[in-house]
This record gives C-alpha cells, structure tokens and sequence, in this order.
C-alpha cells in the first residue's frame, strides 16, 4: 500500500488501518444471544431487510444514509433556512455543489432514485438502449419503466472473484463502439457510468476510461451520465492505483471525472453522508427538460423532497468528501478485512473495493445450488452466528424472465457493508474471525426458498425460509464451539 496516511506500521511490522477521528457521540449496542439471533431471523423471513435493529450488533447492511456524520455536519444544522422557497440552505448546497462537482444547474431530489426516475423520464424513450459499466438495483427499474434497456459492456474478466486488476469498474471500449454499430447512435439514450461499481463489488474505474468513454460519446453525440453516489471512494482508488494521479489532490480527480460527464446524479445518502440525492449539469437545456418533473415528483426546486437540515448537512458533506482521511477511511477497512479473509482462504473479492467486504456465496458455499439462493443463505447464516447484517447480492436481488424462472445472477455477492467511519478495527477484528469460523462449518449451511414472493423488488420484502433444519445444527456446532460467548 502507498501513500495511504491512514495505514499505520506497527513496531513489529504489522500494518494497520488508524481511526483519524475520534468518537464523540455513541449508540449503544446489543448482542443477543444464539437462540435469540435465530428466532430474529426467522421473524424476519429469512430476509435481513426485515430485521429490527433491536437484534442486530454490527449493521453492515449498507452505507446508504448511515455514514457517520462529522461535527460540522450537525453543527450546520443549526443553521438551516426553513423556507418553502428561496431557503438560504439550498444556495450553500448548490454552492458546494458547483465547487466539488463543477456544475452550475442544480436539482435537488429526495434520494439517488428519485433522480433516477427524473433522469429516466426525461430522457429515455421507449425501445432505446442505455449502455453502462453495471446496472444498479433502483438504476434498472426505473430505466425499464420507462421503456429503456438496460446493456452491460463491463470488460469480459470484471466478474472474476479473485483479481489483480485495478480498475474492474471500466466499460470495454470495444463493446461501446458495437453498442454505437448495431443499435445506431438514435437508439442509444445516453451512456451511463457509475463510480465503484456497487453490485461488482464497489470495483472503481479509470479516468483514462472515463476519457475514452467520452471520446466515443462525443463521436456520437450521446450524452455521458454519472452515477457519482460512490464517486469520493472512486476518485480515492484513482489516486491509489493510476499513476498520473498519485500526487493529484482528491477536489481536482473529482472535478476532472465530473467534467466528462453532461449529466451527474447522485445519492447523498451515500456521496455526502447524509439523506438527500440530486442531479447536476451545466447545460441548460438539460436543466430544462427535467425542471418541471423534479417540480412534480420531489417538491419545489428548492428543497426537493430534502430536510433543510440535510441540505446544510449535505453541503458540508461534500466539502468533506475531497479530505482523504474521511473518503479513504472505508476502503482501508475494507481493504484490512478482505485481505485477512483472502489470506484465510474465504472467497472475496479482490482487489478490495469501495462500500464493502463481498463474499462470493457461490465459492463459499459450493454445495448450495444457485436455485436455493447461496448468497441469501450466507446472510442469514452469519447473523445467526453473530449478529452481523450483511445484504443479499445476488439472485434474489434479480428478477425472473417472462416464464417465470429466475434469472440467476451473474455473480452470488454477500456484502458486508462498511458505512463511513462508523466501526471500530475490534469490531472489524469480530467479523473476520466470525466469518472464517462460518468458513470452516460452511457445509452445514443449507439453502433458501420463497414463501412469500413479491413480483417487484423482491428482495426488500420477501419471505424465506431455511431448506432443512441447517439453521439448528449450525447453532448447535456455534455452542459446542463458543460456549457461553455471544
Ligand atoms: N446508485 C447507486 C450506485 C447506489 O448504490 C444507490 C443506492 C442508488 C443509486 C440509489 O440511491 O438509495 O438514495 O435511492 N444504493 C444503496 C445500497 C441502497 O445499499 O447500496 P438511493
């Protein structure tokens, strides 16, 4: 690891990741013991979207809106303009949003895909396609809602679990320009870039990418869209793995990346460690087109569904997001727990990206068929063992066809979320010894099937349950093995 100010050595060599901040607000914690972490989990059908944060000890299902705020954040609430209109706290975001991401026309949305729905309507017509690194969950809907297809042009090694390649977020330039050649510049809406690709595993990519990519949109005459909601942790892998970059400052990767985009969307719950979202250009034109949907869907322009009080907070938030010490924390937590698991044999992706430490179930569980769903088994399995939500990042997450089957997905991802500086290296120090026990009883977990399936979205509501009894006897082996530890 180079020029990383947050990795510290110690004296006999070890190499650790350092808290740059210190702790000065607390949530107490509870870890519930075996019996009860199952009977949650049962509750919950399986499914740990439906757990109540009552029973669950470390929270890793996301990092969306569960960032931890900095003290100028909630100081800056404080002073928020509540105004239906013409609130002064807008014109701070929007100033900051002119200085970190470098575009004059701001519109503020509720979160990442209420932008999504804009950006969708406005600028998608039936039959077009949109091409793109990967889809995201909400991206995907809202796009075929609308009418679009969504085509993924990720290089053909970017689904590897195990790699060295750094930036696995890139579109393959080769499969653009046939994208442009079989469907015709007309047919294509706009192309669509997300920084650290979140279901590849938060997998950033190059700004020399990010410059061919636009070369060819620029040949077309298509327009270039941003998915910035991870685009801080990005612009931080940029720094870290491109050498033009080592000695640039994290507000010029960003305002460079921005540039080549004509539209920029984001999630603030994730982009600037608050709740909020919103869409940036500097064409007017653009501006124009969505102007009155965001006025119908979100609330006047200016506060789009947003709090006054997020919106302060938001402003600060982006500021922050060009510190190193705050946009690098995640990924140098991340980094310490995939490569101790790496280095234990469990299955990760690799190299370590942003947002998260992602499993790969299907490694991890060779002997659960993707039909009874490896990645949803693993999450419910590691919170019974421990009390650590991680999110389902595969089938179902995805859809089934007109038939009705499923449509497998291409990789079985369990990820265990790392919200910005919010867990401690002890706490960290717990899941990886948590999960490398899971790895050595792994075949005693089993899988999963529906009870209740619901047609859209499944993922956040549905209802499972276990194949079998597994979910006993892996508490039986936990007990054997732990005793009366937690
Ligand atoms: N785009 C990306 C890349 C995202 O990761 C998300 C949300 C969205 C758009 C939608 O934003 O949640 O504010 O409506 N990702 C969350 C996650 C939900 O857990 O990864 P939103």
């Amino acid at each position: 690891m180079t020029n990383q100010n947050n990795v510290i050595k110690f004296y006999s060599g070890e190499q650790i990741p350092v808290e740059l901040h210190k702790v000065r607000m607390v949530q107490k914690l509870f870890l519930k013991p075996i019996e009860e972490r199952k009977a949650a989990m049962e509750e919950a059908g399986f499914n740990t979207f439906l757990l109540s944060t009552k029973d669950v000890f470390l929270d890793m299902l996301t990092d969306s809106g569960t960032n931890a705020m900095s003290d100028n954040q909630i100081s800056s609430m404080l002073q928020a303009d509540d105004a239906y209109a013409g609130s002064q706290s807008f014109y701070r975001m929007e100033k900051a949003l002119r200085e970190v991401f470098g575009k004059h026309y701001v519109l503020p949305a509720h979160q990442g895909r209420a932008a999504e729905n804009i950006v969708s309507q406005a600028f998608i017509k039936k039959g077009e396609v949109i091409p793109m690194n990967y889809h995201f969950t909400t991206t995907k809907e809202h796009m075929e809602l609308n009418g679009g297809k969504v085509l993924e042009i990720y290089a053909d090694d970017a689904l590897q679990i195990k790699s060295d390649k750094p930036f696995k977020g890139n579109i393959d330039i080769d499969k653009l320009k046939d994208v442009f050649s079989t469907y015709g510049k007309e047919k294509v809406a706009f192309v669509r870039m997300e920084a650290s690709t979140n279901l590849i595993g938060g997998q950033p990519f190059s700004m020399q990418n990010m410059r061919d990519v636009k070369k060819i949109c620029e040949e077309n005459e298509t327009m270039m869209v941003l998915d910035a909601s991870l685009i801080g942790e990005n612009a931080w892998f940029i720094k870290q793995r491109e050498e033009e970059f080592k000695n640039a400052e994290i507000k010029d990767i960003l305002l460079e990346m921005c540039s080549y985009a004509d539209l920029v969307y984001f999630s603030s719950r994730k982009v600037s460690s608050t709740r909020g979202g919103g869409i940036v250009t500097n064409s007017k034109d653009l501006y124009m087109k969505m102007r009155d949907l965001l006025v119908l869907y979100e609330g006047f322009l200016t506060y789009g569904g947003m709090s006054v009080r997020e919106i302060e907070a938001m402003a600060v938030g982006l500021n922050e997001t060009c510190d190193e010490t705050v946009i690098s924390q995640s990924p140098s937590f991340i980094a310490y727990a995939v490569n101790e698991l790496d280095a234990a044999g469990v299955p990760v992706i690799t190299p370590p990206g942003a947002l998260g430490c992602h499993i790969d179930a299907m490694g991890f569980l060779p002997h659960v068929p993707q039909t009874d769903y490896p990645a949803g088994a693993l999450a419910t399995a590691l919170f019974i063992i421990s009390g650590i939500r991680g999110m389902e990042r595969g089938t179902i997450s995805s859809v089934r066809d007109e038939n009705g089957d499923d449509i497998p997905a291409d990789v079985e991802l369990l990820r265990l979320a790392f919200p910005r500086r919010v867990f401690t290296l002890s706490q960290t120090k717990f899941v990886i010894d948590r999960v490398k026990w899971l790895f050595e009883n792994r075949e005693l977990v089993g899988g999963l099937e529906w009870i209740e399936e619901p047609p859209l979205l499944r993922f956040f509501m549905g209802r499972l349950k276990a194949k079998g009894n597994w979910p006993e006897k892996l508490m039986a082996k936990f007990k054997e093995d732990f005793g009366e530890s937690l």
